[in-house]
């Protein structure tokens, strides 16, 4: 994995700027082009200066080079289909702006008096955080007011939003769980907002809720934030996968991890164990084959609870993170459309795969939109020898 951001460094710029910078840019054109002129261009101490640069031994300095996700998004959505009009990208802005206005609240929710329970149940019977309503209220709208969006679809509402745009603007259908592990905040431990887009169906369905459920595979592109020590959010658009790390002194996420892949093989297996007695014999098996040392080596084990923040774990170290069937969840606790989906997708861009224990998570055709799903998702290795167990 390549870390994409930093400055370059005094001297490489000077005479060489164009090659150097056509070197460390090689897939963006455009903002390549617009380097390589301004380091061609005169005034260059007066520029460097500005920018907050620095001269050291008659050479100039330049500011940090950054790609920002709206650049990315935008130089990915070009070279993959030229022409496009920006409507894709100007909609992920939406996921990016809310999620900014999220994590402000996340690092002060000890100060705003605003960690804790609503006092009221979300539609899965679980406890609202203040901070559900407030990330699930911030998406809506970030969301809801691009054209591009025909249907919204949360964890924390019962129903589809849907608006009333014609086929050729309202274009995508947008699935969301605000804040996954939110429980985690009263404890600041890591929580994150996962979301999963679709092309909303050329032909009406009969079937209510038709345009969110489809396959897992449809996905035009997913994603997270993780609001940890940093705020990243990652994405894929079926094209690999990137992470940006927020930097807040600019507002901006910044491409941090280029082209993310999962390492073949990890250390570490990731389950609650305080429901290993009723998983099925399967898993059981496969996690005494993972502690044994049945894979090569003997894993040791991290479970965080926050599933984006488990999720990334495995993203960045590899190894498997599980959520089997249990006593209380006999078809899996963790959500299809908002949870298993768009995770799956991401971890088979970086290599990985992604099971409900029967098959790919991708290849399930959901029934509802609340559906929940057993999960097996991580490294290539591990996986594969899940899917030798009988
Ligand atoms: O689905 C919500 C969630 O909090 C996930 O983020 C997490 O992986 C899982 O539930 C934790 O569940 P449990 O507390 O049963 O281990």
């Amino acid at each position: 994995m390549s870390i994409a951001r930093g400055g370059l460094s005094v001297g490489e710029c000077d005479g060489q700027g164009a090659r150097l910078l056509h070197v460390r840019l090689g897939g963006q054109p455009r903002l390549k082009a617009a380097l390589a002129q301004r380091w061609q261009t005169g005034g260059r101490e007066k520029e460097s200066k500005a920018a907050g640069g620095h001269m050291e031994d008659g050479n100039i300095a330049s500011p940090d080079m950054i790609v920002t996700v709206q650049q990315h998004i935008a130089q990915q959505q070009e070279a993959l289909y030229p022409g496009a009009k920006g409507t894709f990208s100007w909609l992920l802005s939406g996921i990016t702006l809310a999620t900014k206005m999220i994590q402000a609240q996340i690092r002060r929710a000890g100060l705003l008096g605003i960690a804790g329970s609503a006092g009221a149940s979300n539609v899965q019977g679980e406890t609202q955080q203040k901070l559900d309503v407030y990330a699930n209220e911030a998406l809506l709208h970030c969301l809801g007011v691009r054209d591009a969006v025909a249907v919204l679809v949360s964890e924390e509402n019962e129903e589809p939003v849907t608006f009333d745009r014609a086929p050729e603007t309202g274009k995508y259908v947008v699935i969301f769980d605000p804040l996954d592990g939110s429980s985690n905040i009263d404890v600041n431990v890591s929580v994150g907002t996962i979301f999963s887009i679709f092309l909303r169906p050329e032909k009406t369905s009969d079937v209510p809720n038709a345009a969110a459920l489809q396959l897992g595979s449809k996905q035009v592109a997913a994603g997270y934030v993780v609001y940890g020590p940093s705020t990243m959010f990652v994405y894929t658009a079926g094209n690999g996968v990137f992470g940006f790390t927020l930097d807040p002194n600019i507002g901006a996420f910044v491409l941090s991890h280029d082209k993310m892949r999962m390492p073949a093989q990890g250390q570490y297996y990731s389950v609650n164990e305080a429901n290993a007695e009723g998983f099925p014999a399967k898993y059981q098996t496969y996690l005494s084959q993972l502690r044994s040392g049945g894979l090569g080596h003997e894993y040791s084990s991290r479970y965080i609870g926050s599933l984006v923040a488990d999720f990334h774990r495995t993203l960045l170290k590899g190894g498997v993170f599980l959520y089997p069937p249990t006593v209380t969840h006999p078809g899996g606790k963790l959500r299809l459309l908002y949870e298993a989906n768009p995770l799956a997708f991401l971890a088979e861009q970086a290599g990985g795969m992604a099971t409900d224990g029967r098959g790919r998570i991708l290849d399930i055709q959901p029934e509802g939109i609340h559906q929940r799903t057993s999960l097996v998702i991580g490294s290539r290795v591990e996986m594969e020898a899940f899917g030798r167990i009988e």
